[in-house]
């Protein structure tokens, strides 16, 4: 049997919610991960330090006993955010600002309406070396969904490096062979995070068939070329700047499957073992360490776990619904198998 054993891994990008849903989730990802990027889209957002403190030891105590998952934080920027916050933050130990377009995903309403009014943080965020974790679409109406990303360099991104050259940023979840090729090409202050689904998928998962909600999420799916493109991206010559966050996106089943539902997959519970389905896929299991393990910490200044995982290459039944609070969590790939197991 095919035994892969690797440094344990980090996820960079990670959503855990709150309250019961936050103790149903966060145990599937201590179990896998050495530390996680916690994403601060909650109700309200997490948009000053104290609430990202009070956060993190509500993610602690919700830990199984003996874990030692660490949870990393982030602020979620707004308009209102200032140069002073940007400082408290570095110093509280504040890893990454994100920056939501506002409309442009689940939880976002708060988000940043005009990037440029936002440069006096921004500039600080250079300054102190504080990464700025972008979620890469414009939300004008007018443009397509499948564009979304696409214009988000042209009008946004590619004139914001422009203007902050030194800024460390990653263009999170990227899904279009546009991104892959930017970062790529760009200076290495600049990385990426790619989710498994967008590995895995493309966007006849979502439509083929009858419309799959537990495919959707955001940024949607594109079509194969792009997903190629990604492979590529994460085993080519600059994979380096490529590391692993699902975006895992739990929602409740009931808001899942209604007739406007929300975004996001749940992938927390078997991550590592998706990602190593896609690294065999692109005949790249030796880069699965790099990218599940060292590019994220080499990015951000930290030194890599030191402790391993093994995975053997058998079949993980998955179930049909973990629970979720009071309700149910249907995770991806529910009822059928992935083709890697991680050992306890
Ligand atoms: C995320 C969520 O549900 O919080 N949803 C998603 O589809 N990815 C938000 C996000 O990261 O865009
Ligand atoms: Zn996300």
């Amino acid at each position: 049997m095919q035994i892969l054993t690797i440094t344990r891994p980090d996820d960079w990008h990670l959503h855990v919610r709150d309250g019961a849903a936050l103790k149903a989730v966060v145990p599937f990802s201590a179990r896998q991960m050495g530390r996680a990027l916690i994403m601060p889209n909650l109700k309200p957002p997490v948009t000053t330090v104290a609430a990202a403190m009070a956060y993190r030891e509500r993610i602690l105590a919700a830990l199984p006993a003996n874990s030692h998952f660490q949870p990393l934080m982030t602020l979620y920027l707004t308009d209102q955010s200032t140069p002073a916050l940007i400082r408290e933050a570095k110093a509280a130990g504040i890893i990454a600002c994100k920056l939501y377009p506002a409309g442009a995903t689940t939880n976002s309403s708060s988000g940043v309406s005009d990037l440029w009014a936002l440069l006096p943080v921004l500039e600080t965020m250079a300054e102190l070396g504080l990464p700025l974790l972008v979620h890469g679409e414009v939300t004008h109406s007018e443009i397509d969904i499948f564009d979304r990303e696409a214009v988000f360099i042209d009008e946004l991104l590619q004139p914001l490096l422009q203007r902050l050259p030194s800024l460390k940023l990653v263009f999170e979840h990227i899904t279009t062979a546009e991104a892959a090729r930017l970062v790529a090409e760009a200076g290495e202050n600049i990385a990426a995070t790619v989710t498994p689904q967008h590995l895995l998928y493309n966007r006849n998962a979502l439509l083929v068939g009858g419309m799959q909600p537990h495919h959707y999420c955001l940024p949607v799916l594109k079509r194969e070329s792009h997903r190629q493109a990604l492979l590529q991206a994460v085993s080519g010559k600059q994979a380096h700047k490529f590391f692993l966050g699902t975006d895992s996106a739990p929602h409740a089943q009931t808001s899942k499957e209604s007739a406007c539902g929300c975004a996001g997959i749940f992938s927390a519970f078997a991550a590592i073992e998706l990602y190593a389905e896609a690294f065999e896929e692109a005949g790249a299991l030796d880069k699965l360490q790099a990218f599940a393990a060292e590019n994220g910490p080499l990015f951000y200044g930290l030194t890599p776990n030191t402790d391993k995982i093994t995975l053997v290459k058998s079949n993980r039944t998955i179930p049909p619904y973990f629970s979720y609070g009071h309700e149910r969590l249907i995770p991806l790939r529910a009822n059928g198998t992935i083709g890697w197991t991680m050992l306890e």
